[in-house]
């Protein structure tokens, strides 16, 4: 059954993520070379293509019938699929070596694309109006946030201009202790049905608040940092508050799990 609560999530997730796929499409293309035109204005197109996507979500609210936002949801998608494979075909011409001397790295042109699979994924269990049972769905956005958050740290690592030996150390630091707790996702993702008990789900949301909230922590400084000019780097500050928003986002999605686990058990 379509009821509010259907049009306030997805209108939240189109809110969420039709800025996030717009933004990636300007990062993509300040990474093409001047040459490229026919990439810049692809990436051109999906700006555009995002930007009305977002001003549409704006302009519903809560009251919209939700047959209106079904529909919407419908259009989104196929919008998002669009991207996915632009970006999935940016992966293809820059590990066959067809961009020498483009700026966006293989892991971050594989990182946006999982991000609008995501994004995807969202928005057809939205329509469906199947959600994963609570135990699988903690494990599996946590097995997805937590490589998100180790890739941001790798980027930072590496568009850091490498004179800033302590920042980079810092969020090489990051990246380990993200790749550490994806691991430990991994492990209980794996010894699933098994793993999925009160104690173990709780324990594993409150380790990785406590990082996630640290590497927020970070993001925010270095943004603040980079739109004052106070660090040497070749980090986008639009690009530094979109990976901040991100590790935002996840923050908030561990609170509603938090939440619903605390619920049940009472
Ligand atoms: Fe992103
Ligand atoms: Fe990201």
């Amino acid at each position: 059954m379509l009821d509010q609560s259907f049009v306030a999530r997805s209108l939240e997730e189109i809110r969420f993520w039709s800025r996030i796929m717009k933004e990636h499409s300007l990062f993509l293309k300040l990474g093409f070379r001047c040459d490229d035109t026919q990439l810049i204005n692809e990436a051109n197109h999906f700006y555009a293509i995002f930007e009305a996507i977002e001003n549409k979500s704006n302009a519903f609210n809560i009251g919209t019938d939700p047959s209106v936002i079904k529909r919407f949801n419908e259009e989104v998608h196929i919008a998002v699929s669009y991207i996915w494979a632009f970006k999935r075909k940016v992966l293809g011409l820059i590990l066959r070596c067809q961009l020498p001397g483009a700026n966006n790295f293989p892991l971050l042109v594989d990182h946006v694309s999982r991000e609008a699979n995501y994004f995807r994924n969202r928005l057809s269990e939205l329509n469906a109006g199947r959600l994963e049972p609570l135990p699988d769905a903690i494990i599996d956005e946590n097995v997805f946030f937590l490589r998100i958050m180790a890739d941001h740290a790798k980027f930072i690592s590496h568009l850091l201009d490498p004179s800033e030996r302590q920042l980079v150390e810092q969020a090489n630091n990051f990246s380990q202790e993200f790749d550490t707790l994806l691991y430990q996702a991994r492990d209980l993702e794996s010894m699933r049905p098994e793993s999925q008990t009160l104690p173990l789900l709780d324990q594993f949301l409150d380790q990785n608040k406590v990082s996630v909230k640290s590497l927020r922590d970070f993001k925010k400084t270095a943004r603040d940092m980079i739109e004052a000019c106070r660090i040497k780097s070749i980090i986008h500050p639009l690009l530094a508050d979109h990976v901040f928003r991100e590790a935002e986002h996840f923050l908030v999605i561990i609170d509603m799990f938090e939440n619903s686990l605390t619920g049940n058990s009472a």
